[in-house]
């Protein structure tokens, strides 16, 4: 059974699509789960105690104490669950999570748990889009919690859009895939370098690149998701991650990235150099603010130093992946760095491919090793993560 023995615990807030928690324990119950359900008070008017209770086969709380004066321990509850769910959640529950509020059972069991929260939020297309809840949505993110979407569709108030919870079956998936998951780098220590870096001309100007770090954060977190303990190193970027097995080192130039960079490189079983490195610095950094007295201005560059093809000269036990961004000659440029910084594999995305490379959520990617050149589909960067960590592990696990 796909989730034998896995503790999961349910918190229900007050909204329509309580009814379809049934649904759901049931599933969890047939695929080998212990399921525990708590309910906010609102939440009892939706859905019945009885029900719940008889098919998850445990008391349901909904206080902090029962009728007949036990208490019902939120820590011991929080520390018993392998994932807290909190299903459906309501404007109002996801405020109080975020905000540290604490006022009934099922904040206070949410407060007190170390296990990772999923919230299926549930609201009506307006208070869905509501600013206060796409800010707690993120701030929920920001805290590590995972985020299951509302989805599109008719809702209990006769409007039609996004903010019906997501279908049982849909949640019941999310929640297998992620204790099924593949912890294939369990052991791994994966350095990943990630997002532009900013040469300084003056103190108030730098020559930089779109690059947002998204490619690198999603590779963080995937390989962090698959056990690695992962050594981030990014440049200027407003990406952020709260992964614990991620340790992020925030760098501005391509002087201090290579200078962190081999800190940790010697201890690293793989290295992926996702940033865009400028390749040039200006030779001299005015102290002063440049005044704009001369119909033109000359800036002096010289060479960076590059990060990844001294990985290859140092490389030992590394398993070594390269980027290359294209604009021309793609697959010959890719196979030219590749050779000449002794990767083991790059990977090619190239501007001419809509949705591709810099800043967007999508990427499209060759993968070149000296043998091999496959080709992959426009994708989310998340896939495009995946897909490229699936190819490092055939590589090192085969
Ligand atoms: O950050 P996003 O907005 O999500 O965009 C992702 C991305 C487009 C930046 C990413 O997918 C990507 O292509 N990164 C590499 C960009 C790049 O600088 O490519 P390049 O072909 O110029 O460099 C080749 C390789 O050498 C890269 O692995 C680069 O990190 C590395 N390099 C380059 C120069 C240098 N001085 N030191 C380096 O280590």
């Amino acid at each position: 059974m796909k989730l034998q023995g896995k503790k999961i615990l349910i918190c229900i807030s007050g909204g329509i699509a309580a009814y379809k928690i049934n649904y759901l324990i049931r599933d969890f119950i047939k695929k080998g789960a212990e399921v525990q359900v708590l309910m906010t008070p609102s939440a009892e008017q939706f859905v019945s105690k009885l029900t719940l209770s008889t098919l998850s086969k445990n008391p349901v709380y909904s206080d902090f104490y029962s009728e007949n004066g036990t208490w019902n321990n939120h820590v011991k509850l929080a520390l018993w669950a392998d994932v807290i769910l909190m299903a459906p959640c309501t404007a109002n529950t996801l405020s109080k999570m975020v905000h540290g509020m604490c006022d009934n059972l099922v904040l206070a069991t949410y407060m007190s748990a170390k296990c990772p929260v999923f919230i299926a939020p549930a609201m009506d297309l307006d208070m869905y889009q509501h600013p206060s809840t796409k800010l707690n949505l993120e701030l929920a993110e920001d805290f590590g919690h995972h985020l299951i979407p509302a989805e599109d569709g008719e809702l209990a108030s006769g409007l039609s859009g996004v903010g019906r919870m997501a279908e049982p079956e849909t949640i019941s998936q999310i929640i297998e895939d992620f204790f099924n998951s593949n912890r294939n780098l369990e052991g791994k220590t994966v350095l990943i370098t990630a997002g532009p870096t900013y040469e300084a001309i003056d103190p108030v100007r730098f020559i930089g690149n779109h690059s947002s770090g998204k490619m690198g954060f999603s590779l963080a977190e995937e390989a962090a998701n698959r056990g690695a303990k992962v050594i981030m190193i990014s440049g200027p970027s407003s990406e952020k991650t709260n992964h614990q097995n991620i340790e992020v080192h925030r760098v501005t130039s391509a002087k201090e990235m290579f200078a962190k960079v081999f800190e940790y490189y010697e201890n690293a079983d793989i290295a992926i150099a996702s940033a865009a490195v400028a390749d040039y610095a200006p030779k001299e950094i005015a102290q002063e603010k440049i005044k704009k007295n001369d119909d033109s201005l000359t800036i002096e560059l010289v060479k960076n130093p590059d990060i990844l093809k001294t990985m290859g000269e140092r490389k030992t036990k590394q398993f070594l992946v390269g980027f290359a961004l294209e604009t021309q000659n793609e697959e010959e440029n890719a196979k030219g760095k590749l050779q000449k910084k002794n990767l083991d594999m790059i990977v090619l995305n190239s501007l001419r491919d809509e949705g591709a490379g810099f800043k967007g959520t999508t990427n499209k990617i060759k993968i070149l090793t000296k043998s091999t050149i496959t080709e992959f589909p426009l994708k989310s960067k998340e896939h495009v993560a995946k897909d490229i960590l699936n190819f490092v592990e055939d590589q090192i696990l085969k």
